[in-house]
């Protein structure tokens, strides 16, 4: 039985002001036991945030790393400072890091490893482009990225670590994956990490999905038996349309 996990993803939006109130309004008599919510802020907020957070149900977690624990790296951040500031999640490999910020899987793979290292949950973002998906390679290119950014990750440590599917095609422009399309995605996924782990490991590993979820759609979505839950971001920055996704109906 997977506990799903619904994030919101606030990428670079909200002042330290902004990011209180938005996370009490999403706090604010948040109560369930069967489902997991977690918010990613901006680095300069998690602290504001964490005290918001503290004695709620909602999890804190960041949107990027460096895999080093302190060192000469100007401008970058490390797992212990996350730790530090309450993180229990950080996002890795988001396809806007990879895109903008030159990420590659070598190097999502080094965050993924030593976020799990240092007890973060690192949530790995996979996810193909409109071109490749058009060429016929969305599967291809999404279970590459899966195999390399798991590189020597351990059986053990794969319970702590969340994959979310994001087809880049879906990120902010509200064209979101079919339910179908998801599904099928999340059922490859799945798959090869039952090649590379077993199945015991493989069902138990949380896949989420991202790109355009929105109040209207997340009960189609999360009635796939593999999507585990959503990686939220522009509807994750009002507070009633994170709350209406996290409120998603279950149906199995
Ligand atoms: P949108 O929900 O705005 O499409 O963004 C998805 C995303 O990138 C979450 O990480």
């Amino acid at each position: 039985m997977r506990l799903p996990l619904i994030a919101g993803n606030w990428k670079m939006y909200k002042t330290v002001e902004e990011a209180r109130s938005l996370a009490q309004a999403v706090a604010d008599d948040l109560r369930f036991d069967d489902r997991e919510v977690l918010i990613c802020p901006p680095f300069t907020a998690l602290q504001a945030v964490r005290a918001v957070v503290e004695g709620t149900p909602l999890a804190l977690g960041a949107q990027n790393m460096h895999w080093a624990e302190q060192g000469a790296y100007t401008g970058e951040i490390s797992p212990l400072m996350l730790r530090d500031l309450g993180c229990s999640y950080v996002i890795l490999g988001h396809s806007e890091r990879r895109q903008y910020f030159g990420e590659d899987d070598a190097l999502i793979n080094r965050k993924v490893r030593s976020a799990l290292e240092h007890g973060l949950r690192p949530i790995l973002c996979v996810g193909e482009t409109k071109a490749q998906r058009d060429a016929g390679n969305a599967k291809t290119v999404v279970l590459g990225q899966v195999r390399l950014c798991l590189e020597q990750v351990t059986a053990e440590q794969m319970h702590s670590l969340v994959i979310a599917y994001e087809p880049v095609w879906a990120i902010g422009t509200g064209d979101t994956a079919t339910p179908a399309d998801a599904q099928e995605m999340h059922e490859a996924i799945r798959n090869t990490l039952a090649d590379l782990y077993g199945s015991q490991v493989a069902d138990q590993v949380r896949i989420q999905y991202g790109g355009s979820v929105k109040p209207d759609n997340i009960d189609d979505l999360m009635a796939q038996s593999d999507i585990d839950g959503a990686l939220v971001g522009g509807a994750s920055l009002k507070a009633g349309d994170f709350r209406r996704i996290v409120a998603f109906e279950r149906r199995s």
